[in-house]
């Protein structure tokens, strides 16, 4: 096997120390990084504990005539199979995304020939600024990956989302980049839907009942579907997530619009049924706010909501060779994801124990059941699970 090398490119943010894990962490894997620390950088993190963690010289000055002489910004470009920008400072993906190139960082990612990852990490309001999602926009559609940034309480005080990936899952995508690489587009010409997200069932014009899915398993199986190559319709309740890149989505708001948008994206090669659907939905939808009565509580009676996976699972003409779904359990995992993958009629069940933080978080522990057994996966970073899975649909399908 070649060596395997990575250009990584750390911006000038306090999430910079992260970074040093993050080498520690591609080191173990065996994927080698050649460091690019810029000057804001050089604040948080010293090129010399860099270096001693790549083992190679760190790169810094644009102009540094030794750098030059030994490797041309040119070169340092494109010596690399990946370029994994982390942190991506706002600062830097202005940058990128106006092709701007005053300093190494920016010359090499306007130089470089080759995939572009980038970790974001930056304020709260500098994230969700309208600035800054333009640019993110504008780099996503130009080909440049994301991970994160995650929410959470942040260095400055403040909460929301603008954290840095952590270490292990930036680690988990490059991986996975490499994984990708290696079996290349076996889904080109699939069609392939997926679900994600929770869905919201109104109750009136101001309330409703929906839960706590974040969307994020599904929008990353969807996007390691597409670098597969598929042709990938997302059907989504409402989340806060951006447009995956590559991807065709439909937002839908309840269960029986999304099954209806499932409906129109038939036929399809397969499904993956990620979402969360609302099991129940208020039986009417008042057209005006209830009010607050003398009686108390008023009572909302629930009706069914219809169950997507069982109905695709169960067609008779357009049914996807290949159906998957999730199962969200609490306990008795395993047992009660057998119980699904028979009651459902679907082909796979990723089971999860949603017991802990999974709803929301970055990290899932996943099992498959097939009809002939079950097959347990480590703990991964959802994007992993993501491209594991994107791999094994490919596999079935070839
Ligand atoms: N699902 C669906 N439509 C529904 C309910 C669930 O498509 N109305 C799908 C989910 O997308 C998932 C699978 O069914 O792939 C299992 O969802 P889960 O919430 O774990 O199970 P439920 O069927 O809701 O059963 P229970 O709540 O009793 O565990």
């Amino acid at each position: 096997m070649t060596e395997r090398r990575v250009l990584l490119v750390i911006g000038g943010g306090i999430a910079a120390y992260k970074s040093l894990e993050l080498i520690r962490l591609l080191a173990k894997s065996g994927v080698r990084t050649r460091a690019i620390v810029t000057n804001a950088a050089s604040h948080f993190v010293t090129p010399l504990s860099v270096g001693s963690l790549t083992e190679d010289k760190v790169y810094g000055d644009l102009f540094s005539l030794t750098d030059e002489a030994e490797m041309g910004h040119i070169q340092l470009s494109r010596s690399a199979d990946l370029v994994v920008v982390a942190p991506a400072t706002a600062d830097l993906m202005a940058k990128v995304a106006h092709g701007l190139a005053n300093d190494l960082a920016s010359t090499a990612l306007l130089a470089t020939d080759k995939p572009v990852l980038m970790a974001p990490a930056m304020n709260v309001r500098m994230w969700l600024n309208a600035a800054t999602q333009r640019n993110r926009a504008r780099l996503a559609a130009d080909g440049v990956q994301f991970i994160g940034p995650d929410d959470g309480a942040m260095a400055c005080g403040e909460f929301g989302p603008g954290r840095m990936a952590e270490p292990q899952a930036i680690h988990d995508a490059i991986l996975a980049f490499y994984d990708q690489r290696a079996i290349g587009q076996p889904l080109a010409g699939r069609k392939v839907l997926v679900t994600a997200g929770p869905t919201l069932e109104q109750i009136d014009p101001v309330r409703f009942i929906s839960n706590r899915s974040s969307g994020k398993q599904g929008f990353a199986i969807a996007e390691a579907l597409a670098r597969l190559g598929a042709h990938v319709r997302l059907v989504s309740g409402p989340v806060a997530l951006a447009d995956p890149f590559g991807v065709d989505i439909v937002r839908v708001e309840s269960a029986e619009q999304m099954l209806a948008a499932c409906e129109a994206a038939l036929p399809a090669d397969a499904a993956v049924c990620v979402a969360a659907v609302a099991d129940w939905r208020p039986e009417s939808t008042a057209s005006k706010k209830i009010k607050k009565g003398a009686d108390g509580p008023p009572p909302i009676s629930l009706s069914e909501n219809p169950d997507i996976l069982a109905t695709l699972s169960k067609k008779k003409s357009k049914r996807p060779r290949l159906v998957v779904g999730f199962a969200a359990e609490t306990n008795d995992v395993e047992a009660h994801a057998k119980q699904k993958l028979a009651k459902k009629g679907c082909d796979w069940i990723v089971a999860n124990d949603v017991s802990g933080d999974v709803m929301g978080g970055d990290s899932n522990q996943v099992m498959i059941i097939r009809a002939d057994g079950v097959e347990r996966w480590p703990e991964m970073a959802k994007t992993a699970v993501a491209g594991k899975l994107a791999a094994e649909i490919a596999a079935a399908l070839a």
